[in-house]
């Protein structure tokens, strides 16, 4: 499928079934019927940055602060594996607080106690940091690349740039973390070029994994007005997604969850997404990170539920990467 094929099934919403079965199928044959599951702990919301978006940004001054002291995290990281979710999501916003080092004694003191797979979220950082976490045992790193529209992208990330943000997934990949992109889906100011680019450039960047969810307006942010993104769009582009990228690892994400609450995660899985990833941030935290109004809270439980209702398996593993340069690596993957 080339850039206008993709475009046109954008735009075509009377051929979903089509496109779906297509993914689905696509799904089954190149990642199998597993759904890894994925515990996030999201153990800080300060953020420096200032992404119009997002209600971490730095200039929303109606949100409460939190920060989880490193025992904690590494504490809850191991009830997660105990769990038998065997990949540990470490999330924030840009919060340099957690120093280099701080970081990776967390990554060393979890590495030590479990096997389970380390994959961070922690934004933007000098290289030398994400080299001193992979040589600490991080395996993965996401960072959605957001929008692959580069004026937009200016316009929504002041003082940040796509090519700044593209090339720092492109060093981690170098690095031999397992690298994951991804793009909002109806964000202000996005046409379904810009969204047929976002889906040619995740295949292109090679990325293990791609996180894609819809736009939610957040009522303390520049964008509070704006309506939420399609559902079915969103759909639409997961499929696609899965057809072009075939073996990517693609998330049920919690911001489908949140715009279907009822259904949407299993629209997801059946639309080509293959993991879901539960949050087991404690309470008291996880209602101060709302990057947008609403989030819905996906947990262990409910995750099982749906991969039952799907009629696929909950995976045991730790779900690496299915790219065949990660499984020279890991030939258990
Ligand atoms: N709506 C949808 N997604 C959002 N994100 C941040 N704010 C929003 C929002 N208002 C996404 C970004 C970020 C991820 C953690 O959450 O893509 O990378």
């Amino acid at each position: 499928m080339d850039r206008d094929e993709i475009l046109h099934y954008l735009k075509t919403s009377n051929r979903n079934g089509d496109l779906f079965q297509k993914a689905d199928e696509t799904r089954k044959k190149h990642c199998g019927d597993k759904v890894h599951l994925r515990g996030i702990i999201e153990f800080s919301n300060h953020c420096c940055r200032n992404c119009l978006y997002c209600g971490l940004r730095r200039d929303n001054k109606k949100i409460k602060r939190y920060r989880m002291p490193p025992q904690e995290i590494v504490a809850l990281a191991l009830k997660i594996a105990r769990k038998g979710v065997k990949t540990i999501v470490l999330q924030s916003g840009d919060d340099f607080w957690y120093k280099r080092k701080t970081i990776a004694s967390i990554i060393t003191n979890i590495k030590k106690q479990t096997d389970a797979a380390i994959t961070l979220s922690l934004g933007e950082r000098p290289l030398d940091h994400y080299r001193n976490w992979r040589d600490a045992g991080a395996d993965r790193y996401l960072m959605r690349h957001e929008t692959a529209n580069p004026n937009l992208y200016e316009m929504l990330h002041p003082g940040k740039s796509l090519i700044e943000r593209l090339s720092l997934l492109s060093a981690l990949k170098d690095m031999g973390y397992q690298i994951g992109a991804g793009n909002i889906v109806g964000i202000p100011g996005q046409d379904l070029k810009d969204l047929a680019e976002d889906i040619w450039l995740i295949k292109e960047l090679d990325s293990d994994m791609a996180g894609i969810g819809p736009f939610i307006p957040q009522k303390d942010t520049p964008l509070s007005n704006c309506p939420p993104g399609d559902l079915e769009l969103t759909l639409r582009a997961l499929a696609l997604i899965r057809i072009t990228s075939k073996n990517i690892h693609l998330p049920a994400t919690t911001a489908v969850a949140t715009l279907d609450r009822k259904e949407g995660l299993l629209m997801a899985l059946k639309a080509g997404a293959n993991v879901i990833m539960p949050d087991f941030t404690p309470q008291r935290y996880s209602q101060k990170y709302q990057i947008y109004d609403n989030k819905q809270n996906i947990t262990l439980d409910m995750a099982k539920a749906v991969i039952f209702k799907a009629k696929r398996e909950t995976g045991k593993d730790k779900g690496d990467s299915l790219k065949c340069r990660h499984y020279k690596r890991h030939p258990e993957a």
